[in-house]
């Protein structure tokens, strides 16, 4: 990937990486480890229509934001998310010509579903946004906090892929939040909407997961599941410790800037930038 792009002019800088991934992505990109590279298969195979979601959940309600600073700030969160959306739709295309053909048709799927809501409950929608926006700042912190450990034994392609991903989840975490705030602060909406994020996600990848292994012929073998385990709770695991940051949300007065995250994005988007040009 390369950056052929930068603008400056927005609080929230839109980085356009050119180029594909390239189509010699190993099957198991994760150092191996075939459990690990499904469970970010499943959650990257959600990203194109999922950030196409949360874009248009935003964007209904951009007429009523007056504040520049904000509208500012949409625009970044539009441009960083159309962005991913496009590279993980390339991942996709790759999982797909690897032989996990099902995600072309469940994707279909679930973006009817998500265009349907963005029409019919667009607050229910925005309200969506903002909380998943708030679980993959989760992910991003945990990714930005130890690169090495979390993407050291990556392929090079997706470990630059996952980077530059976290960084800009962390520059634009608040975006959703703060026009939900505007539009429809309801405490209660976005509590309940957490709730059935957490646990909708949380379904969505299982069930692609066992789809890819299953497919793998690996989804009974009592090792995958061990080492699953080890992989998303045990020592370092990627999910480990994420406990009193995802529960903050549920506090009445949560903030997303209340996790600072500014060190993270300055000690980090340096080095991100540098490898996305090259
Ligand atoms: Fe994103
Ligand atoms: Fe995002």
């Amino acid at each position: 990937m390369s950056s052929d792009q930068n603008d400056s002019n927005t609080a929230i800088p839109i980085r356009r990486p050119s180029g594909s991934l390239s189509s010699d992505i190993p099957r198991y990109w994760v150092g191996g480890d075939a459990f690990a590279t499904h469970f970010l298969n499943a959650l990257s195979s959600t990203f194109p229509f999922g950030e196409a979601f949360f874009v248009r959940s935003v964007m209904h309600y951009r007429d009523r934001i007056d504040d520049p600073e904000l509208l500012d700030r949409i625009q970044g969160f539009a441009g960083q998310e159309g962005q991913h959306s496009r590279v993980h739709e390339q991942h996709v295309e790759i999982l797909i010509s690897q032989g996990y053909t099902a995600l072309e048709t469940r994707n279909r799927f679930v973006d009817r579903i998500a265009r349907w809501h963005n029409r019919r409950t667009p607050k229910l929608s925005l309200s969506m946004t903002a909380g998943l926006e708030h679980l993959t700042a989760l992910l991003a912190r945990q990714l930005l906090t130890d690169p090495v450990l979390r993407t050291g034994n990556m392929h090079p392609e997706m470990a630059r892929l996952w980077r530059w991903h976290a960084l800009e989840e962390a520059e634009h975490k608040a975006v959703a939040f703060d026009v939900l705030m505007r539009v429809a602060p309801s405490h209660s909406r976005r509590v309940i909407l957490m709730v059935l994020n957490t646990l909708g996600l949380s379904m969505e990848i299982l069930d692609r997961m066992i789809y890819m292994l299953w497919k793998d012929g690996l989804l009974f073998e009592a090792k995958t599941w061990s080492g699953g385990w080890r992989f998303l709770f045990g020592e370092g695991g990627f999910l480990r410790g994420l406990g009193a940051d995802y529960r903050a949300w549920y506090h009445k007065d949560f903030h997303p800037d209340d996790i600072d995250d500014r060190p993270l994005i300055e000690s980090n988007a340096p080095s991100i930038e540098a490898e996305i040009a090259t």
